[in-house]
């Protein structure tokens, strides 16, 4: 059974990655519109992960006991500026949301909820992950500068970025 303490804390996080799913999900539609088809492939796929992220909150909350909350939602921004800020924000974003991982961890100990916290071992895995590639492309981009033939090539390798991640992440 879960405590209300930790109930609360996992709707909120239900929360985070619901928004963080709609966050990608905005992010895809503008590269799509300027043209970077790598980009927008790689967001829709980010977009779909972190909807997996929450569905696996989900279906715990309501195994253990507690009752998982859909909720409204914070609308994403539609405009991302550069290319290069939209990178910046979705890495931002992910170390928002490692941050929020990490205080949950922290409440289960407080609550010695030894099983959300073995649960969350998961979470605490995928941010760190998550937290690489997202610096891994930031720091590409900071390589190609202003380059047009560069974002080009880097457009064509964030595509199979994703095709390789997709691959990686069927079995869960
Ligand atoms: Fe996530
Ligand atoms: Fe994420």
């Amino acid at each position: 059974m879960l405590t209300k303490t930790i109930e609360i804390a996992l709707n909120k996080q239900i929360r985070i990655e619901a928004e963080s799913s709609q966050i990608y999900l905005s992010m895809a539609c503008w590269a799509e519109i300027h043209g970077l088809e790598g980009v927008a492939r790689f967001m829709y796929a980010q977009s779909d992960e972190e909807r997996t992220h929450m569905l696996k909150l989900i279906k715990f909350v309501n195994e253990r006991g507690g009752h998982a909350q859909i909720t409204e939602l914070k609308a994403p921004k539609i405009s991302f500026g550069t290319f290069r800020e939209l990178f910046e924000e979705l890495y931002k974003h992910e170390l928002f949301v490692s941050e929020s991982i990490n205080e949950l961890v922290h409440i289960t100990l407080g609550e010695k909820d030894y099983a959300t916290h073995n649960f969350l071992q998961w979470y605490v895995a995928e941010q760190i992950e998550e937290e690489a590639q997202a610096k891994t492309i930031l720091d590409k981009i900071n390589l190609i500068g202003d380059d047009k033939g560069g974002l080009y090539l880097f457009d064509r390798d964030i595509q199979q970025l994703t095709i390789s991640n997709s691959v990686a992440i069927s079995p869960k």
